[in-house]
């Protein structure tokens, strides 16, 4: 990754954090973004101790006025961008808007890899890669008429958390799709459990019902079973900088760093439709 560059949202903590460390140690001079300058400059400093491959930038990400901004200031600091690791998260524990009256999550992991990518193709075209990291339970039917949880939030199995996570990857499959002509890579991986400050931070009644007896035994083990973030940043680190995955484009990956199926409900073409186009016009 020796004269690379690499963007990663979210990565002043976290696993966002350790996939910045790791892409470091491999040669790639990393922007690391985060909302809090303090943080961001901090872990930029840690990172890039001895080596100096490593920057911080400041933005909002969950919302389009910090996205653009963010963009606009990549693009003048100028240079290549062979990498963009759309990986900040959130998990609200109802339903709550952003200051562009976008439900929070469908904002943060469908709205917000959607316009940094678009932003930032001039950046990426002719080679660049772009991981988007999915995250809980993904898979079950995207529901049409509740992109922004307008109907339900939450339920038995159900969680808009899970939900804009599954849209996240109908998205990015559009996006693969979209992208090739301009010779950039779209992928989604699934890093698997970290004990982050998001998953320590979250409210049990954000777990759907059937998985709330379950958290507080998950959260006892988490710091000794899930502690080392390495583990699930790899997933990110290989499709942003393995030659192996070089040229491979709208797949699903695992924490195993093997290609998984994509879930039915994201091979239904009326349903990568309506994400789609529900991104262009909240985006527009
Ligand atoms: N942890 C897990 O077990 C797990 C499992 C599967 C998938 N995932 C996914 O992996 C990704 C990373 O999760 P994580 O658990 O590592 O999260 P985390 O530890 O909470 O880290 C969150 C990062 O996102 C940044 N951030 C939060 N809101 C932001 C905003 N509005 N704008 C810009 N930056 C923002 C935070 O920066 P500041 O706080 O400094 O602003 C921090 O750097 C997420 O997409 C998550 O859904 C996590």
């Amino acid at each position: 990754m020796h004269g690379k560059t690499v963007l990663i949202t979210g990565s002043t903590a976290g696993i966002g954090k350790e996939t910045a460390r790791a892409l470091v140690a491999r040669g790639a001079h990393v922007i690391l973004v985060g909302r809090d300058p303090r943080r961001a400059e901090a872990a930029a400093e840690e990172l890039a101790r001895g080596t100096g491959r490593a920057e911080a930038m400041t933005a909002d990400v969950f919302g389009l006025r910090g996205l653009r901004d963010l963009a606009a200031r990549v693009r003048e600091r100028g240079g290549r961008l062979d990498a963009l690791v759309n990986n900040a998260g959130a998990n609200t524990d109802r339903r709550r808007l952003t200051a562009d009256g976008v439900e929070t999550m469908f904002a943060a992991h469908v709205l917000a890899p959607y316009t940094l990518t678009r932003e930032l193709l001039p950046l990426l075209r002719g080679g660049g890669r772009v991981v988007n990291v999915t995250g809980g339970i993904p898979g079950a039917p995207i529901e049409l008429d509740n992109l922004q949880a307008e109907k339900r939030f939450m339920g038995w199995t159900f969680s808009q958390y899970n939900h804009t996570k599954t849209m996240l990857m109908a998205m990015s499959h559009r996006m693969a799709e979209r992208l090739r002509e301009h010779d950039v890579a779209v992928n989604v991986v699934y890093p698997g459990h970290g004990d982050t400050p998001m998953n320590r931070q979250v409210a049990m009644s954000a777990f759907p019902y059937v998985y709330r007896p379950l958290a507080p035994l998950v959260r006892l083990i988490a710091p000794l079973a899930f502690g080392d973030l390495a583990k699930p940043a790899r997933s990110s680190v290989h499709l942003a900088a393995s030659a192996e995955v070089a040229g491979v484009s709208g797949a699903y990956f695992g924490q195993n760093l093997r290609h998984r199926p994509w879930p039915r409900t994201v091979l239904d073409e009326r349903v990568r439709d309506a994400v789609w186009d529900l991104c262009e016009k909240l985006s527009a």
